[in-house]
């Protein structure tokens, strides 16, 4: 638990609170009341003194250009290896066209991914004849064995959660990255369900990319995101994506330009203002307690509801402690065993006010803790659990 005094001042700047538990960070974050007032101050400013004005575009750029150098310092990573992104997702989209593929490449990734990081290799299997690999999960020393199997002359690039967005399980990106980087096979991080949770240091994880969203632990808006790209990476590859916003030298005669050489090629064009901003603020609030000790509190939270779950007959925790003693992250998934996770999570938000979210696949039901999460929600999802898994 973080310490009283700071938890609850957090707590009182998020309105959810005030009627519910809020346990699906992992989905989106709770929204704040100083994440909102910063989308508020850019919306404002721009309806006040016409968005498309020389002054705003001052503005909308200082925005853009604040959180690109705040969500470097918070990845450890370079500000000219940094690129302000929608989302995980178009960060992840963005590497895939910088490479090109043939038939037969091998892209490998883990049995634990989210569609996001599944679907474009798909695409490219149905358009470019690539074979796509997946390694199985497991504690961390299997699943490094089960990687060096699947590792072949074909290996055109890795792709793995850095977080497992289904058991919470912290895959061990570091070990993947100096295997990785032995054969020379660049390796993407899905950042997902890790940054804003667990402390993540680009370079120190060795990755070559790494795709974060705004709108889960970094408690910004949707439709906000960032990408690292390691500056060697940066000086190897191009995509074939750019537009108004890659170049820093344009002429209509020719046509010819020039493209930025930091990650800024790969912003491409204007995005909104104002959610920027609700991001800059998000990362600013977790500065405000650290990563430090925010991954400490959501792991010692996790420990404490995984060690009351498995307690409990008629419920199957799937998280984390499969494969070590204490949770990896503050994703708890578990299954009811006698019921349909889509009523479980109804009844969690009728019943007990408890907001959690559900996966058809696999009839799971997960909480995402936070660092916020106080011991009184705490013992609400203990209560709530136990009551809906001896019902059967
Ligand atoms: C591991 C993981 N990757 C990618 C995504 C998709 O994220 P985005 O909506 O930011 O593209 C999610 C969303 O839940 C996720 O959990």
């Amino acid at each position: 638990m973080l310490t009283k005094n700071i938890s609850e001042k957090i707590r009182e700047e998020f309105p959810v609170f005030k009627k519910y538990v809020y346990m699906n960070t992992g989905w989106c974050a709770p929204r704040s009341t100083r994440v909102l007032s910063a989308i508020n101050e850019i919306n404002e400013i721009e309806s006040r003194e016409g968005v498309g004005s020389q002054k705003i575009r001052k503005v909308q750029d200082s925005v853009r250009n604040s959180l690109r150098q705040k969500a470097a310092k918070f990845l450890g990573a370079g500000e000219d290896e940094t690129a302000v992104t929608q989302n995980t997702s178009s960060g992840i989209n963005m590497i895939v066209t910088c490479f090109t593929f043939k038939p037969g490449d091998e892209i490998i990734i883990s049995s634990e991914e989210h569609p996001a990081g599944i679907v474009p290799w798909l695409q490219l299997k149905n358009l470019k004849g690539i074979n796509l690999k997946v390694v199985k999960t497991g504690a961390p020393e299997v699943f490094i064995d089960n990687l060096k199997k699947a590792l072949s002359k074909k290996t055109k690039l890795i792709m793995l959660s850095h977080v497992s967005c289904m058991t919470g399980f912290c895959l061990p990106i570091k070990e993947v990255c100096r295997i990785a980087r032995e054969k020379e096979i660049p390796v993407l991080v899905d950042g997902a369900q890790s940054a804003g949770q667990i402390k993540v240091d680009v370079h120190g994880l060795g990755c070559d990319f790494y795709a974060i969203p705004g709108q889960k632990w970094m408690l910004g808006p949707e439709s906000t995101g960032a990408l690292y790209i390691r500056k060697e990476m940066l000086e190897k590859i191009q995509s074939i994506n750019a537009g108004y916003r890659s170049i820093r030298k344009f002429a209509f005669e020719g046509p010819s330009m020039e493209l930025f050489e930091s990650a800024k090629r790969f912003e491409m064009f204007d995005t909104n203002a104002a959610l920027m901003n609700g991001l800059d603020m998000g990362i600013s609030i977790l500065d405000e307690t650290g990563i430090d000790e925010i991954e400490e509190t959501i792991k010692n939270n996790a420990r404490i509801i995984t060690d009351e779950f498995s307690k409990m007959s008629g419920i199957k925790i799937l998280t984390p402690s499969n494969y070590s003693k204490k949770p990896d992250s503050g994703l708890l998934s578990i299954i009811f065993t006698e019921m349909e996770s889509a009523d479980a999570v109804n009844e969690l938000y009728e019943k007990y006010g408890i907001i959690a979210r559900h996966f058809r696949t696999g009839n799971i039901v997960r909480f995402s803790l936070n660092y916020f999460n106080s011991e009184n929600d705490i013992s609400k999802v203990i209560e709530a659990v136990s009551q809906l898994s001896s019902k059967a």
